[in-house]
Formats: structure tokens, C-alpha cells, sequence
């Protein structure tokens, strides 16, 4: 099917674009009062993600209310460890639950390598999405890189050190490798069906690479991250390849050896300066993101004003608007509003 609007993947291939393209990370969710009412028929967030037509509905809900360039499917990045035999729940303001852990050998050897026909359900909710967008905007297909999943596997629960999944890389090294390839190879398999169903574009979320060290970074994420990318960008292939999107919050210390992955583009956090950042990721890439979400607390002239800011920093092309991490539930919907129409009505002349 045609795009009808193709800017952001005209921007994600550092093609001309007339204007920068913009999307928010958890565009779809508690900001809306659409989003709500849906989640609350639906009884649960289990129940929409793995019900495609509820799932295809919240995930367009932000192109018909907020004008964003780009959809993403409504679903979540711990679908991953459900397939390969970790159920979780999602507890009503405390996050994610899992019953089981893993914490021995055992454990990482009784997990199932997961096939794209494991997550069905995502498969024909990114089917439907895309035949009830009509072409309107591009589909963001998405997946946790390695390290964020393992660190939910071991600790079983959110954290605010995740100290027991550094604890694991520090004291079982060899066993965290196994996990990680175990989940490399899931997640590619998870993404390439993603592709066969009609997603456009791909985001890896490393949610938590900010609390590794440079070392262990570049040990135990960066070569999983790798291998990934590469899948989706062989130098065999030919043809449309799918752009890939890099978020790896906190990772600073990583930029450099970001801007040599096999990727499109890399997603930056409110801490790491534009500049900076271009100047260490160099100029291949497109760069995504930054603004902070706190921002959209403020009133609409600040918005303005810091979200022109924003653009004239990235300047024209090779850049994705979005912010430096996902919308807080709290945050007001015209707010976010205007933050998207002022990227839309910016031009640089
Ligand atoms: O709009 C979108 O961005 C698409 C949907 C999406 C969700 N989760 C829906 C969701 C995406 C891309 C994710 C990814 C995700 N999930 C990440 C990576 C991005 C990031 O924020 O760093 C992570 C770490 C998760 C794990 C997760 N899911 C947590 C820790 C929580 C609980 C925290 C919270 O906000 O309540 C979730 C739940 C979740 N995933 C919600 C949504 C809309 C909130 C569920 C609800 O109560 O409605």
C-alpha cells in the first residue's frame, strides 16, 4: 500500500524531507482519555495488547488526536520473555510482575527460543493497524534490546538499580551470554515477522543501558544490539530494507560506538547535547528525539519557544522529533498538542 505520508522514513534514510517528521514515545496511553476509556472496557493492559482490534484502535487513537507522523503498534517490549516462557502481569500502578525469575542455569535452558508465530496476536494487530491506517502514516514495529529484557528476567520486576542484573553480569558472565543470545535470537525472529505483517519501521528499546558502565555496555549490549541490526541490514540484501531506530536511554558513554551500528538511526535522551552528539555519532546517521517530556508541564509559549529551540539544533534533515523518553500519564493532552504542531508549522528557510 502507498504511504500518503512517508516523512519520517524519508528522514529515517537522511532523504529530503519538506519538514521534520514527529512521533512521542508512548503516544498511546494514559494521556488520553480515549486510551483510558478503551483500557477501561477492556478490564486490563493484558487484554488490549493481546485483543488486535482493541490494540489496533489505541495505536491510531494518537494520528486522528495529536497529528503524529508515525504510529507505533500498542503492545510491549515484554512480550518477549512471556514467549520464551515467562508470563508476567501488569499491576495496576506498580508495573510489570513476573512469577518466575531466572536465576540458575536451569532456568536459562528451559526457556524456549520464541518464533514470530508465538505472538500471534501482535502479528494480526500490526495486520489490521495497517489496513485501518489506509496509508494515512508509516507503522513503528518495536522490540526491547537484550539487555533491557534480561534485566527484567532476573530481577522479575521493575527497579530502580536493577542491582540483581548486574549482579548476574558481574558474577555470571558466561550464563548472562547464553541469556542474551538465547533473547538476541527471539528477537530477531519477533521483528522480521513484525516486517512480514506490515510494520515500516523498527525501534530497539534499551530502557536501561544508562545503568551500565562504558565496559559492560560494550559487553554485554552493544554486540546483541549489533547482531540484531545486521539482520535487518545485510549488505547481500537489496531492495527495501526497513529503517532500524536505536533508543538507548543514558547510554552517553556509547555514542560513538552507536554511529557505527548497522542502523538508521539513533534515539537520544534530554542529557546528551545535540551537538555533541552529532558530533560523536557523526554525520551518516539521522538522529531522533530529544526534547524532555517535563517540558509539556509548562504553558504553550514555552513550549514553543524550546521545541523551536529543539529543531534549529538538529537542524534540517536527518532528524525525528520526538522526546527523550515516553510521556508521562499526567502530562496535558493540548500540551502535547502544541509540542506536535510546532514541529509541524516549523520550516527552516
Ligand atoms: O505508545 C507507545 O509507545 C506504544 C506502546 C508501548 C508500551 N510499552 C505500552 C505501555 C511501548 C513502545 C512500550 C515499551 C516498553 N514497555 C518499554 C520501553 C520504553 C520505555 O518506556 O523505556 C518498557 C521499559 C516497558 C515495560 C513496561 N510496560 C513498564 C515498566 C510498564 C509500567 C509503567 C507504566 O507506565 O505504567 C509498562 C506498562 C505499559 N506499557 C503501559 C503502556 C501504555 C501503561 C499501561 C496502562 O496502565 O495503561
Amino acid at each position: 500500500m502507498n504511504l500518503k505520508n512517508d516523512l519520517i522514513l524519508r528522514a529515517a534514510k537522511g532523504q529530503q524531507v519538506e519538514r521534520t517528521p514527529v512521533w512521542m514515545m508512548r503516544q498511546a496511553g494514559r494521556i488520553l482519555p480515549e486510551y483510558r476509556e478503551v483500557r477501561q472496557k477492556a478490564g486490563g493492559f493484558k487484554t488490549m495488547i493481546e485483543t488486535p482490534e482493541l490494540a489496533a484502535e489505541v495505536t491510531i487513537q494518537p494520528v486522528d488526536i495529536l497529528g503524529v507522523d508515525a504510529a507505533i503498534i500498542f503492545s510491549d517490549i515484554l512480550v518477549i520473555p512471556e514467549a520464551m516462557g515467562l508470563t508476567y502481569q501488569m499491576i495496576e500502578s506498580r508495573g510489570p510482575w513476573f512469577e518466575k525469575r531466572i536465576e540458575t542455569e536451569k532456568d536459562i535452558q528451559n526457556l524456549r527460543i520464541a518464533e514470530a508465530g508465538d505472538l500471534q496476536y501482535v502479528m494480526d494487530a500490526i495486520r489490521l493497524t495497517k489496513k485501518e491506517l489506509g496509508g494515512r502514516v508509516p507503522l513503528i514495529g518495536f522490540a526491547g534490546a537484550p539487555w533491557t529484557i534480561l534485566s527484567y528476567m532476573i530481577e522479575g520486576h521493575g527497579s530502580k538499580t536493577f542491582s540483581k542484573a548486574k549482579k548476574f553480569l558481574y558474577t555470571k558472565p558466561q550464563l548472562a551470554h547464553q541469556l542474551l543470545e538465547k533473547i538476541t535470537t527471539s528477537t530477531i525472529r519477533y521483528l522480521q515477522g513484525q516486517v512480514m505483517a506490515g510494520a515500516d519501521l523498527l525501534q530497539l528499546f534499551d530502557s536501561w543501558a544508562g545503568i551500565l558502565s562504558p565496559e559492560q555496555y560494550s559487553e554485554f549490549a552493544l554486540p546483541y544490539i549489533s547482531k540484531i541490526c545486521d539482520s535487518f541490514n545485510s549488505k547481500e540484501k537489496t531492495g527495501d530494507q526497513v529503517p532500524v531506530i536505536v533508543f538507548a536511554k543514558g547510554a552517553f558513554f556509547a555514542r560513538e560506538e552507536m554511529g557505527k551500528l548497522n542502523c538508521d538511526v539513533i534515539g537520544l535522551d534530554w542529557n546528551m547535547d545535540v551537538k555533541e552528539s552529532r558530533a560523536l555519532i557523526g554525520r551518516q546517521k539521522t538522529l531522533q528525539g530529544n526534547m524532555d517530556p517535563c517540558l509539556l508541564y509548562s504553558d504553550f509559549k514555552t513550549i514553543q519557544r524550546e521545541t523551536e529551540k529543539m529543531l534549529k539544533a538538529f537542524g534540517p534533515g536527518k532528524h525525528i522529533a520526538n522526546l527523550g523518553h515516553g510521556l508521562y500519564p499526567d502530562i496535558e493532552k493540548d500540551n502535547v498538542k502544541c509540542f506536535v504542531e510546532t514541529v509541524k508549522s516549523y520550516r527552516f528557510s
